[in-house]
């Protein structure tokens, strides 16, 4: 998002990364694995989950990256300065002190092009939330902090839910808010039921962070496509309603997405962030699609989908080939200068229209933009070899961080089993036979017909390594 609003941060093969309140590293050591020429350093006030985070460490061999038990209120300085600094979790569930503290060492510690990442619950639909709150600690009022109590809270709600008549506007708010908590209890410990929860309005973070000497660079993502900000009507009259400002704009359009969760980057008052994205920012990225072509009836139309079923039709023919190009290459991703005549025309380079027409692909998740190229299999191997992180996982927990960093979910025994095997040593016809003598109670037959789709699985999602 930095390269794309103009900016030059560090590069993600040489940088140093921060993690505050770290927990047990379990977004900071995959990373530590994907990138061996960056450092990462994450802490925690918790002992136990640095131990955890520690003894992974260890048993994964990586030395660029250290854990260590550390509060937000007592370090520094000391760290060194850091390229990416991470607060995710932290900064609207603490008391004000700890808060404060992590934008006051964000302006500290980050590098003169460094980017912070603060995510934090946001008005005005925290209201509704904290409504539910004051309910669920109410009714566990001297009950101590223990899953029980979560549970105890959600049957209150629920009960208030129904002695609500059928069609009341608050059965339908707090049925909604029910569901999104279902099977979370242990994150609504954390969340909802924890000691400080405080969600902000947009402007009052950014306030807090001006008062730093931090500046607004934007969200981690793009607002995806249903946002009210697209819509050219609704997007006049904010425009007019915030007198030209973006930071009210965006306030203004929080209000219109009754916005709850923010993830907000920042950055140095001094940088100049660009606001309109330009042909020399995508220049500097890769691109890549999970898209696949499907059939589709419209003559002269082509229609790709998503893994999520999302799906978009185009009748220009360099959007046709821009997405079959990287169909193709995923989950690696492709230079620009490869893209660019297909969006282009050949022999000539993007123009405006080009850029809005990159800019909506990236909107519509229809393309994804990278920074780097992390170190992927280019194909699935003869002899397939995963990476250390997720074969460690395989041994210890339910889900894995590809190398691309999205999670894998690990239910089914037989990945579980094939991923712990793949370490570059064997062949299909040996994995096979390994894992017919790890599961001897699954016919042959069976992990015959499933290795094929179980590679291509991992292959797909960025587990197996170059
Ligand atoms: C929700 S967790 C977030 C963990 C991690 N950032 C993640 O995304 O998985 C919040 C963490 O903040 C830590 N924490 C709370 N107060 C802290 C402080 N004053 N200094 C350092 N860590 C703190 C807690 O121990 C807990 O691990």
């Amino acid at each position: 998002m930095a390269i794309l609003h103009g900016l030059s941060p560090a590069p993600v093969e040489h940088c140093r990364v921060l993690e505050v309140a770290s927990n047990e590293g379990a977004n900071l050591i995959p990373m530590a694995y994907a990138i061996p020429g960056s450092e990462f350093v994450g802490f925690d006030l918790a002992l136990a989950p640095i131990e955890r985070g520690q003894a992974r460490i260890r048993d994964l061999g990586l030395k660029n990256v250290r854990l260590f038990q550390g509060d937000l209120l007592e370090v520094g300085a000391e760290m060194g300065r850091f390229d990416y600094i991470i607060a995710h979790g932290i900064y609207a569930w603490s008391p004000q002190p700890v808060r404060d503290r992590v934008l006051a060492l964000c302006a500290e510690l980050l590098t003169d092009h460094g980017v912070a990442f603060v995510s934090y619950n946001a008005m005005p639909a925290g209201h509704v939330r904290l409504m539910l709150r004051d309910m669920m600690l109410f009714r566990t009022q001297g009950m101590g902090d223990s899953l029980e109590r979560v549970e105890e809270a959600m049957a209150f709600l629920r009960f208030v839910c129904d002695s609500r008549p059928e069609d009341d506007l608050f059965r339908s708010l707090i049925e909604a808010q029910l569901k999104r908590m279902e099977n979370r209890t242990a994150a609504i410990r954390h969340d909802e039921m924890s000691e400080a929860y405080q969600p902000v309005y947009f402007l009052e973070l950014i306030e807090h962070a001006q008062r730093h000497g931090l500046e607004y660079l934007s969200e981690s993502v793009l607002p995806p496509p249903p946002d009210p900000g697209y819509r050219a009507e609704i997007h006049k009259v904010v425009e007019g309603l915030a007198g030209g400002d973006i930071l009210r704009q965006e306030q203004f359009l929080d209000f219109l997405r009754m916005r709850v969760y923010r993830e907000t980057l920042l950055c140095r008052k001094e940088r100049r962030v660009q606001r309109d994205f330009s042909a020399e920012s995508f220049r500097r990225l890769l691109f890549a699609s999970q898209a696949v072509p499907v059939q589709e009836e419209k003559p002269g139309a082509a229609a790709f989908v998503l893994p999520g079923g999302i799906k978009m039709e185009s009748n220009l023919p360099g959007v046709t080939a821009l997405l079959l190009e990287l169909g193709k290459a995923w989950p690696n991703a492709v230079s620009f200068e490869t893209l660019e005549p297909h969006l282009a025309g050949a022999g000539r380079v993007l123009d405006a229209e080009g850029v809005a027409l990159l800019v909506r692909l990236a909107i519509s998740e229809m393309i994804e933009l990278r920074a780097w190229n992390p170190p992927l299999a280019r194909t699935i191997p003869e002899r397939p070899k995963a990476s250390a992180v997720s074969r460690h996982d395989a041994c210890t927990r339910d889900r894995t961080t590809s190398l691309l960093h999205l999670m894998v979910s690990l239910d089914d025994i037989k990945m579980r089993t094939l991923l712990k095997l793949l370490d570059g040593s064997r062949t299909r016809a040996e994995l096979l036979q390994a894992m017919a003598a790890e599961l001897p109670q699954t016919p042959f037959a069976e992990l015959e017909e499933g290795i094929a789709g179980a590679l291509e699985s991992f292959y797909k999602s960025g587990i197996l390594e170059a």
